[in-house]
C-alpha cells in the first residue's frame, strides 16, 4: 500500500490554492479510473509509486490574520488569493492555518518553537516553502525549523537555501531532502525563452539582443515590483548558456501589476539575431498562462521527488529535480533532460522493487 506524502505548507497564497485544488481535481479523475497516462496537464502521473492524488496537506503556516485559524480548504480562497476555482469541491482539511514565523523589531525570528512543534505533531514529511519572494530571513528560519523537526524542505522561491553548502550538508547529514531553489514554471517564460535561445545557438544563428517582460495581476507580481532582485538573478541563471550571452539578454520579472489580469501572466519575448550573410532574424512571442497552475504543475513533482528520495534514505538534493528548478545547487547540465528522466525512472524502479 502506498503511504501518501504528508505535506506541510508555508505561505497559503495562490500556489497552494492551485496545488490543493489540483490534487482534488486529479483524485477525482483517478477515482473514475482514468488511466494514469491519460491525466491531462501533467507528465508524471506517478513518481516512485506516488500518484498526483497521494499528497495530504497536514499543516499550514501564514501570517495573514484572515487566513490564520481557518481550515486550509477555506483559507486558500481568502483574498488577496485570486487563483480561480477549478469547479471541484474541496472538503474540510485536517489542517488549520497556524501562525507562521515573524521578524521582531530586533530582527529576531518569532515563533520558531510553535512551527517546530506543529511540524512534529502533524508528522509532516516535507515542508513546501512558498512565501513572497525577497524574504531570505524567512527561508533560513523555516529551513532551520525543518532540520529541528526532522522534515524535508522544498523551496519554491529564489531565496538561497539549497545553494547554501552549509544548509545542504546539514540536510544531507540528517537524511532529509532539500530541493531548491526557485521552481521553473511548467510552461513559463524562462523555459520557453531558454528553449528558443538554445535553438538559435544549435542552428548557428548569432544572437544580437533579447528581452523578456512579464506582467500579471496577482500578489506575486505586486511584490516583485519592489523585491525582484533575487528573481531577476534566478531567471538569468535559468537562461545562462554563457556569460557573454547573458549581457545581451534583458529580463524584467514584473514589468507591471495589472489588477484585472488576476492570476494570469502575460509574457512578451523578443529575440533579434543574424543568420546567413548577416541578414536579420526577428522573433516576437506572447505567452499567456494561469500563473499558479504553472507553479503547481511543477510543485507536484518536486514534492514527490523530495518525499520518495527521503523515504529511500537519500538526504540532500536529488538530481531528478534539477530541470524543474531555475537555480539548482549544481547548475544546469547540457544532458539534463535525460538525467532527470533517468533519475525519476530510478525512483520508480526502487518503488517497484521495494
Ligand atoms: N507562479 C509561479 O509560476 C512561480 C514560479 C516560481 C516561483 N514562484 C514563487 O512562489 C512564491 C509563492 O507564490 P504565490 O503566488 O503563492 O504567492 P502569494 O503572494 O499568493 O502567497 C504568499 C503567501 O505567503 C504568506 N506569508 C507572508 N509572510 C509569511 C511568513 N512569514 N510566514 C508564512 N506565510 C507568510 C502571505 O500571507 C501569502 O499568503 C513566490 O515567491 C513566487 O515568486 C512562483
Amino acid at each position: 500500500m502506498v503511504h501518501a506524502i504528508r505535506l506541510a505548507v508555508a505561505g497559503i497564497g495562490n500556489n497552494i490554492s492551485a496545488l490543493l485544488q489540483g490534487i482534488y481535481f486529479y483524485r477525482d479523475l483517478l477515482s473514475r479510473r482514468i488511466e494514469s497516462g491519460e491525466l491531462p496537464g501533467i507528465k508524471h502521473a506517478y513518481i516512485g509509486g506516488i500518484s498526483v492524488g497521494d499528497i495530504t496537506l497536514v499543516s499550514a503556516f501564514d501570517v495573514d490574520s484572515f487566513k490564520i485559524g481557518k481550515d486550509l480548504g477555506e483559507a486558500i480562497f481568502q483574498t488577496p488569493n485570486n487563483y480561480p476555482r477549478l469547479g471541484i469541491e474541496i472538503p474540510k482539511q485536517d489542517a488549520k492555518v497556524s501562525p507562521g514565523l515573524r521578524l521582531g523589531e530586533d530582527n529576531m525570528v518569532i515563533g520558531k518553537e510553535g512551527v517546530v512543534e506543529e511540524l512534529k505533531q502533524s508528522r509532516a514529511d516535507i515542508l513546501l516553502y512558498s512565501l513572497p519572494t525577497g524574504m531570505q530571513w524567512a527561508a533560513d528560519a523555516y529551513s532551520q525549523c525543518c532540520l529541528d523537526a526532522g522534515v524535508g524542505f522544498v523551496n519554491c522561491t529564489p531565496e538561497i537555501v539549497a545553494r547554501n553548502p552549509e544548509i545542504l550538508s546539514a540536510f544531507e547529514t540528517a537524511g532529509l531532502s532539500l530541493i531548491g531553489d526557485d521552481l521553473a514554471s511548467h510552461l513559463g517564460t524562462s523555459i520557453v525563452h531558454q528553449s528558443l535561445l538554445r535553438l538559435l545557438s544549435e542552428r548557428g544563428l548569432t544572437l544580437l539582443s533579447s528581452y523578456q517582460l512579464n506582467i500579471g495581476g496577482n500578489e506575486d507580481f505586486k511584490n516583485l515590483l519592489q523585491n525582484g532582485a533575487g528573481k531577476l538573478k534566478s531567471k538569468k541563471n535559468a537562461l545562462a548558456q554563457n556569460e557573454a550571452e547573458l549581457d545581451l539578454i534583458e529580463v524584467v520579472p514584473s514589468a507591471g501589476y495589472i489588477r484585472h489580469l488576476r492570476d494570469n501572466k502575460v509574457a512578451i519575448l523578443n529575440i533579434e539575431a543574424v543568420g546567413w550573410g548577416g541578414t536579420p532574424v526577428s522573433l516576437d512571442l506572447k505567452l499567456k498562462v494561469q500563473d499558479s497552475s504553472n507553479a503547481a504543475g511543477v510543485i507536484i513533482d518536486l514534492i514527490r521527488i523530495a518525499g520518495v528520495a527521503q523515504r529511500n534514505g537519500s538526504g540532500g538534493f536529488h538530481p531528478a529535480a534539477s530541470r524543474l528548478l531555475k537555480s539548482p545547487p549544481f547548475g544546469h547540465a547540457d544532458d539534463e533532460v535525460l538525467t532527470v528522466e533517468n533519475a525519476i525512472m530510478s525512483l520508480d524502479a526502487r518503488a517497484m522493487s521495494g
